[in-house]
């Protein structure tokens, strides 16, 4: 079984689909150890209490990053998490976090990347104009949005769409995407070559027992 920890900022829809995907055994022997936010309103940590699962506040607000970063990793050992999953965490994480869990932490972007790296990736991909935008879900390294990319879905760009309706399009996609990353990083079921994550290979990224 291993123990996925979850950090979010806000709704969390990322995570309740990993949770109904956990549920519905989409995403064999894993478990959601924790969820942890950096900001106590958010409300996905109350979706996580209604759903039984462990959540934490540990805020942000005024402290250093590293000093943060090293009570969240605290609270993620704690519970014995064998992959990280940022699931709308709008925040950076300090070099020192990324190096404690080496490809063990995932993260979700709404655009193709490296298109659109950033803020509000669906309005920036609306007022460029592009006909194809999506979502990735990547591993984590030291750069903004950036690591090797391990699922990408496309979403078209409708003539009659408006941002709100383009990101509500990507964010289904989200919720697909996730599930099929968790899936396979968790089965360990390929290799990485650069920057290419190629499927069907045993990885050479083993995950901790
Ligand atoms: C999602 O669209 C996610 O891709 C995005 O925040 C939203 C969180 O929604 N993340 C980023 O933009 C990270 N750069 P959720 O709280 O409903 O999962």
């Amino acid at each position: 079984m291993k123990n996925l920890g979850i950090l979010l900022s806000g709704r969390g829809s990322n995570f309740v689909a990993i949770a109904d995907s956990i549920a519905a055994g989409r995403i064999p022997d894993a478990r959601i150890a924790v969820v942890i936010s950096n900001r106590a309103d958010a409300p996905g940590l109350e979706v996580a209490r209604a759903r039984g699962i462990q959540a934490v506040a540990i805020p942000s607000k005024g402290r250093p990053r590293e000093e943060h970063d090293r009570a969240i990793a605290a609270a993620l050992l704690d519970h014995q998490v064998d992959l990280v999953c940022l699931a709308g965490y709008m925040r950076l994480l300090s070099a020192w976090f990324v190096q404690q869990f080496p490809a063990r932490i995932l993260n979700i972007h709404p655009s193709l990347l490296p298109s659109f790296p950033g803020l509000e990736a669906q309005q920036q991909a609306f007022a460029y104009g592009v006909k194809v935008t999506g979502c990735t879900v990547h591993l984590v390294d030291e750069e903004l949005d950036h690591g090797a990319i391990i699922v990408q879905k496309t979403v078209p760009v409708l003539d009659s769409d408006d941002e709100h309706t383009l990101g509500a399009r990507i964010l289904e996609q989200e919720h697909i995407a996730y599930t099929e990353a968790i899936k396979m990083v968790l089965e360990g079921n390929f290799e990485i070559a650069g920057r290419r994550v190629v499927r069907g290979q045993r990885s050479e990224v083993r995950l901790q027992k």
